[in-house]
């Protein structure tokens, strides 16, 4: 089979997660690639690791840039701490505010901080950058590459995160705003509470877009061994509890020629591998992608892995 229905004009996003190295980067280009035949296409990294820039050759950074070679094609990385520094410099007064107003922190002690890290809300600032380039909507459809499975749970997760640590820090605040009534008898909203307004808006935004099965769609990335299956039964377990489903799944690196002992053996030793995951997997459209010879860099091999995607390839059961 195929991948299909991602041309659809509702589709906005595409999320691709799996186990390490199992072909993420490699079919979230491929498959932004053939979207921009006929939509014009954001491939997002979220990986610290640079990937896109080695696989297509090309430097890609913190900004948008065009993608040689093709013609409705871009692509950005989105770093967590960039993205994160980026959001706690555009809004430090208020952050700052906030610590002040709501804690009993001296400001030495506010600037310690504000540079440290909340665990997750790098993630948070990452799907922030995300659903801000959506709804700049510059492209009509956004892939998104992520680092390992860990990564895009986190990232899934995230809405959740940001929204407990609103919640905390709204409850600072409300005990901020009762002080405040009892000694003026009045509150006025301040640039803290439309920041925290702000957030919760961000936190609902992701969360409508994730849970909206016509406009965002995860697709995981799974090869036929032992240890990516088990991984790939934990990821779709995980993504369920948030509501997540996707309805189809790539299986990539499938030995397809038998023409020397060693491909006859590695073909032989994917076959119960390949059974487990259509009897694991039956619910979802399965995708298989053929091992190439080479390694999937540069365009001309990230086309060639675009059409084992895209065009029909029967399923052996
Ligand atoms: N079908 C394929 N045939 C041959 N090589 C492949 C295939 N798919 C991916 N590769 C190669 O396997 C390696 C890992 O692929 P890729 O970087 O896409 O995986 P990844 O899941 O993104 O890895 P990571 O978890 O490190 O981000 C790369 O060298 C890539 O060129
Ligand atoms: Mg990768």
């Amino acid at each position: 089979m195929a991948l299909t229905g991602l041309e659809s004009n509702d589709l906005e996003l595409i999320i691709l997660g799996g186990k390490g190295g199992v072909g993420k980067t490699s079919c979230a280009i491929a498959t932004a690639l053939a979207l921009s035949a006929t939509h014009k296409t954001l491939l997002i990294s979220t990986d610290p690791a640079h990937s896109l820039s080695d696989s297509l050759e090309q430097e890609i950074g913190f900004n948008i840039v065009e993608i040689k070679g093709t013609q409705k094609l871009s692509a950005i990385e989105v770093i967590a701490e960039e993205a994160l520094s980026k959001f706690i410099s555009g809004h430090q007064e208020q952050l700052k505010k906030l610590l002040e107003t709501s804690t009993n922190l001296d400001n030495e002690d506010i600037e310690q901080m504000l540079t440290l890290s909340i665990p997750g809300i790098d993630e948070v600032m990452s799907f922030k950058t995300i659903i801000d380039l959506i709804e700049e909507g510059k492209f009509e459809k956004y892939v998104v590459d992520t680092a390992p499975t860990g990564h895009a749970l986190r990232l899934i997760s995230s809405p959740k995160m940001l929204d407990d640590w609103i919640k905390v820090a709204a409850k600072m605040r409300w005990k901020y705003r009762y002080m405040i009534t009892s000694f003026s008898g009045s509150y006025h909203m301040d640039e803290v509470d439309t920041l925290l307004l702000n957030l919760k808006k961000t936190v609902k935004r992701i969360e409508n877009l994730l849970r909206d099965k016509k406009r965002c769609e995860f697709i995981p990335v799974c090869i036929p061994e032992a240890m990516a299956i088990m991984e790939t039964k934990r990821l779709l377990s995980d993504l369920d509890q948030t509501g997540i489903v996707p309805k189809q799944i790539i299986v990539n690196n499938v030995m397809e020629s038998d023409e020397s002992d060693f491909c006859k053996r590695r073909k032989q030793g994917q076959a119960p591998y390949l059974q487990q995951i259509n009897q694991l997997f039956s619910d979802l459209n399965r995708v298989e992608v053929p091992m190439f010879a080479e390694e999937v860099k540069g365009i001309e091999t990230l086309n060639r892995l675009k059409r084992s995607l895209f065009e029909q390839n029967e399923i052996k059961n």
